[in-house]
Order: C-alpha cells, then structure tokens, then sequence
C-alpha cells in the first residue's frame, strides 16, 4: 500500500474576502492545514458574483498564496456557494425494496434518494447544490442511520435538497474556471462552517449555526439527524458598519475601525462615562463622543439580525428541538458581548465557534 498525503483545497468566496485553505489528510484521516491564502475582494455582493474579472483576481491571487505556503501546486478544489439565492426543502422518497429476500442493498439506497430527488425537483432556473438523506425508515420503523444490509420491504428517506439559481451558479463557477482551476463540487457554506465550528455532540442534540459574515448571515438548523433547514440572509457585518457612517457622518472606513474597535452588541453592556474620537468627512479635528451613541447605533441592527434568526428557526419546525442553542461564526461573530445578546434575545444558549 502506498502511504500518501491527501491534499482537499477549499475556496470561500467571501464578500469581504477569498479564502483559499489547503488541507492534508493524513493515514488516519485527520486534516491538518498546509497552505492558507486570503485576499480582500470586492467582486461579490450579499454571496453573489457582482465583478467576474475582479472575483477571478482575487481568486486566483488567494489560491497562489495557500499555494506557496503549502509548497504545492493546486488545480482542483471545493467552492463554497451562498447567498439569498440558495433555499432549502425536505424530500421524502418510497420504494419497495427490489431483492426476493428483503435484504435492503446499496441499489435501493440510491433508488430511494433518487425517488426523493424526484419528488421535490426544482424548478428549471434552479440546481440542486446538495442532497442530503437525514434518515432512513425501514418498514414504517425511524431513525435508522444506515439500512443497507437489513431486512425490511418498504424503504423510505427523508432527505434535506438544497437548491441555488443556475444562473448564479453558473457565474460562480465560471470565475473558478476563469483562474484557472478546476472545480471538485460545491459545497452550501453553512456545511463548510459547520464542519469546522460545531461539535458532533451539538450536532447530535440539535444546534442552530449562524455564520455572520459581511454581507450575508447564514443559517443552519442541524436537528432529528441532520441539517433540516438552511437560509441565507442578506444582512450582515456591512450593515452595521453603514449604519455606523450614517450614524455617525464618517467615512465608511472610519465607522468600520470604530465598530471593530470600540463596537459592543448591547449598550446596556457600555458605561455612560466611556468617549470614543469620531473623525468626520472632510474634517481634521475629531469630535468626542459618548461610546453609547456608537452602540445605540450597532444594536438595533443587531436586534434585526436576530428576528431573522428567529423567524429562520421558527420556520425549520425544530425550534423546539436545539438544546445545543446557536454557535455564531463569521467575522461579525466578533463583536464583543454577541453572544450573551444572541443569547437573550433567542432564549438559547449561545456561544462563539470559530
Ligand atoms: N472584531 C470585530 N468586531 C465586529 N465585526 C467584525 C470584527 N472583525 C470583523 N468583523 C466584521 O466581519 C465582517 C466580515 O466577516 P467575514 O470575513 O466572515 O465575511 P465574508 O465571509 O467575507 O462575507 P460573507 O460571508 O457575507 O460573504 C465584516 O463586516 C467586518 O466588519
Ligand atoms: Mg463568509
């Protein structure tokens, strides 16, 4: 047998930024991180390619610094895909198991996922990105993991079907083709965080993940098994950020450094003594203002984040059943005290995965 490394490259096109990861997997299938490269980009707005030439750059510009860190060259890789675009169903699909004796083989798993495919296929302008069996039921029986090998002579599958807009899709895949590279498969961003962040205790209870990032907030709702609902919000960091600016008359970039700065999620959290400098446009003395006001502004959007979140959870059917609560991720994740505010305000507990 031949012992060597496996080399799986992911991609993150992000709204602020490309990220190009490559990972090792080892004899024991453990992953260990060879090569990172990120690059600011600003061809993507709310998850969706707005610039194919200045997303192709960053791409290309991203996967040559994982490269050079990991000593390797990278011609395939895996391609995260968001935005608001993206929604999800549950699919059942049923067929009687084919063999005389009842033995349910690896030929009936895939006919019954195919009957689920069948039953909730998308309309002709949108793609399955992901198909996704949650269970299986044997025989009327639920919960079975794994039914190849039993015996049983209905099989049924319940499967979580993730679509996207083809045309959308189709942009994204073609900056990947543009720099170069070849595409492994697409792979629904709250997936990709979730394999990172989330413990296989919390998946296994139930927990809600949601990845604040700049211009999107993603959703998922791993619950009874599996991923069971996952939304793509297009609210994020860059609200809070522009409310700052407006807020506050200062350039964009200012309001960016003061919310990461002196930004906290709740302003019961902020002492009525505490001064933040402000600078404005155009002028050069700053003015001296209360942290309160900065926070005053940061957390009704906040607030506004977490009716979505909640109406996200409602609308899966499990918000009753995630007693792991809600893991934040993303940039925006960051802001101090978010997860004692997410917390509150969604009656779960809540905690910072990154
Ligand atoms: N310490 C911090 N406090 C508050 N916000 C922060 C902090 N650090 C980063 N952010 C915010 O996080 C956001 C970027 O997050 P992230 O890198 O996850 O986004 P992205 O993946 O590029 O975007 P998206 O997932 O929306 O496509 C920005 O809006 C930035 O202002
Ligand atoms: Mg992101």
């Amino acid at each position: 047998m031949i012992l060597r490394k496996q080399h799986v490259v992911g991609l993150d096109i992000g709204t602020t930024k490309v990220c190009a990861v490559v990972g090792d997997a080892d004899e024991d299938g453990e992953v260990h991180i060879a090569g990172v490269g990120s690059t600011p980009s600003s061809g993507m707005r709310k998850g969706v390619v707005i610039d194919i030439e200045a997303t192709t750059r960053a791409i290309e510009d991203a996967v040559e610094r994982a490269e050079r860190m990991a000593g390797m060259t990278i011609s395939a890789l895996y391609v995260g895909v968001s935005g608001e675009h993206i929604t999800s169903t549950n699919s059942r699909g049923v067929i009687a198991v084919s063999r005389g004796d009842h033995e349910i083989s690896a030929a009936d798993v895939d006919r019954v996922v195919e009957a689920a495919r069948m039953a909730a296929l998308p309309a002709s302008d949108r793609e399955i990105v992901h198909m996704l069996p949650r269970g299986f039921v044997v025989d009327g029986h639920d919960g079975v993991r794994n039914p190849i090998g039993m015996y049983g002579s209905r099989l049924e599958v319940e499967a979580h079907i993730v679509t996207g807009t083809s045309t959308v899709l189709a942009n994204l895949l073609k900056c990947v083709q543009r720099a170069g590279l070849e595409l492994e498969d697409l792979v629904l961003e709250p997936l990709a965080s979730a394999e990172a962040v989330l413990t296989q205790a919390e998946r296994e209870l139930g927990v809600v993940l949601a990845d604040i990032g700049g211009g999107t907030t993603s959703v998922g709702v791993f619950a009874g098994g599996g991923l069971c609902h996952t939304a793509i919000l297009p609210v994020g960091g860059h609200h809070l950020t522009s409310d700052v600016a407006v807020g506050l008359r200062t350039p964009v970039a200012e309001a960016e450094k003061l919310k990461i700065r002196h930004g906290a999620a709740s302003v019961a959290d902020v002492h009525e003594g505490e001064l933040i400098e402000v600078f404005n446009v155009g002028d050069r003395e700053p003015r001296i203002l209360p942290r309160k006001v900065l926070c005053e502004i940061i957390e009704p959007r906040l607030q506004e984040i977490c009716s979505l979140l909640r109406l996200q959870i409602k609308r899966s059917g499990y918000g009753h059943l995630v007693p792991a609560g809600i893991v934040l991720t993303g940039g925006s994740a960051l802001l101090r005290g978010s997860a004692k505010y997410v917390s509150e305000k969604l009656e779960l507990p809540a905690r910072v995965g990154v």
